[in-house]
């Protein structure tokens, strides 16, 4: 007896080292995007620099690999790449969830949380959720984000209301005075709130319904966001998400209101992928550029992706700015140039003319790539990855229709009917310059398709075997020459 209670021990302690050494190297496993290294996360919160660190919150299920227990995770990076995992922030206690939020720093100690004449506390602003209520609560931590405490005088904010989500606070300088933006998901309105001390919150205004209102609205974010090539200049956009998508709108915040600038029947999208989700930006960042980052999954199908032991990761961080396009805003979003130290030697690639297939000799799906892409007429072709078994995951341009497209019929998609059904998604992309230029981040399982300088990225899911990782050139008949191609094997963040 006791000597199988000790083979059974060995055997145990075993597989957990074999699991440990596993662990980052599994399939599907993203290399540069971040992921918990073990169980459930969907959006990013309290994105705040504060003590040399971009700190990174995340809703998080600490006891298993689906949606449930909601408390904060939490990472810290240096560089925004390389990500170190710390214990759970602010957990789940008596059935209250945590729900999304924000982090700010207090630096001139408004609540009274710090202690000690130096200390700037950290304080979070997060939905505190159970079945029947949602109301705003603060935690705060006076030893830089290791250890938070719940305000005793929770809720803050309190509508008596089932659904009120996601504050998200930042300090607006000119009125000196913390401004809330805040959820009413179902009205399709996101209500502003200021405060002098985060405890007590007054109502300034709402804004919405407008735009999209396809689905509930969560996740709002607002900030001043430089205008490309006007230094000094910004303008103020809000961004919600619902159904799945991201929307944003362009305008002006006088410390009361937020006031579009042309209200617009067309839907601003930040993201026209299939896997892009209530991103927020980085508050207190050190040069005050606005960076963002989103969670790469769909709630159409999130819980059920083929990933363990962890199930979803965030995009990779991108800088924002915004440009005029006649009289239309358009949002401008890069990832950020650091991302170049990843690159392992950059693998030279002929120019090429292809009317029908061309194979390339790279292999792997851990990679960045760009190129120029001249169609004819009536050319329908781009390129395809992931190739092998006879699947492939499409981007590619409909010249005719002036659309750019992802398609992820042909991929592995037995897992889930509904993953099956959303596999593919186009957007507008005129050809101004006579060629389109893609810019193309594939890892693992994360594609993500910045072109248009930025404005029209896409972010999907692609859940390929080790085996499916080749790369083809494609058209449908008509020609389309590629130039300027240029790629990279991209480092593991990890080890
Ligand atoms: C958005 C969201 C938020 C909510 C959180 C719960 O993905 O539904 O509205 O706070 O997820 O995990």
């Amino acid at each position: 007896m006791r000597k199988s209670i000790f083979i059974m021990f060995l055997f145990l302690a075993g597989k957990n080292v074999a699991q440990e050494q596993s662990l980052f190297k599994e399939t599907y496993r993203p290399q540069y995007h971040f992921s918990p290294a073990k169980n459930w996360t969907n959006d990013p919160n309290g994105l705040v620099y504060y003590g040399g660190v971009y700190h990174l919150f995340f809703q998080h299920n600490p006891f298993g690999n689906e949606w449930g227990h909601m408390s904060w995770g939490h990472a810290t990076s240096k560089d925004l790449m390389h990500w170190k995992e710390l214990p759970v922030a602010i957990a789940e206690e008596n059935g209250v969830a945590i729900f999304s939020g924000s982090a700010v720093v207090d630096k001139n100690n408004s609540t009274g949380f710090s202690t000690q004449p130096d200390q700037q506390s950290l304080v979070a602003i997060y939905t505190a959720h159970t079945e029947k209520l949602q109301t705003q609560a603060l935690a705060f931590s006076n030893d830089k984000g290791l250890t938070w405490k719940k305000y005793k005088g929770n809720p803050v904010l309190d509508l008596h209301k089932k659904d009120f989500r996601d504050p998200n606070v930042f300090w607006y300088e000119a009125g000196k005075k913390w401004v809330m933006a805040v959820s009413q998901p179902i009205e399709h309105q996101i209500s502003f709130y200021s405060s002098n001390n985060l405890k007590e919150w007054k109502l300034l205004s709402n804004f919405g319904p407008a735009g999209d209102l396809s689905g509930v609205w969560e996740c709002p974010d607002l900030m001043q966001v430089p205008i490309e090539g006007e230094p000094g200049k910004t303008k103020w956009v809000l961004f919600t998400s619902q159904n799945s998508t991201m929307q944003y709108f362009v305008g002006e915040f006088d410390g009361t209101k937020f006031i579009e600038d042309k209200p617009q029947t067309k839907i601003h999208k930040q993201d026209y992928g299939t896997d892009y989700y209530a991103a927020v930006t980085y508050h207190n960042s050190p040069d005050k550029q606005p960076i963002s980052i989103g969670w790469v999954n769909n709630w159409e199908y999130a819980n059920t992706i083929p990933t363990k032991p962890w199930k979803s990761a965030m995009s990779l961080p991108r800088k924002l700015s915004v440009k005029k396009r006649g009289d239309d805003w358009v949002l401008i979003q890069h990832p950020l140039s650091t991302l170049e130290e990843l690159r392992l030697k950059k693998e030279a690639i002929s120019n090429n003319s292809v009317s029908k297939e061309y194979d390339l000799f790279q292999k792997g799906n851990c990679f960045e790539m760009s190129f120029d892409m001249i169609p004819a007429k009536n050319a329908v072709g781009g390129i395809k990855i992931a190739v092998g078994n006879g699947h492939y995951f499409e981007i590619g341009y409909d010249a005719a229709r002036e659309k750019l497209f992802i398609d992820r019929s042909n991929t592995n998609h037995s897992f889930n009917s509904k993953y099956a059904s959303i596999n593919r998604k186009e957007a507008d992309l005129k050809m101004y310059t006579g060629m389109i230029r893609l810019h193309i981040y594939f890892d693992e399982s994360i594609v993500e398709i910045y072109t248009a300088d930025g404005t029209v990225v896409f972010t999907s899911q692609v859940f390929p075997d080790k085996s499916e990782n080749g790369m083809q050139f494609y058209s449908n008949g008509s020609e389309i020459r590629y130039e300027n191609v240029r790629y990279w094997k991209m480092k593991s963040t990890w080890f």
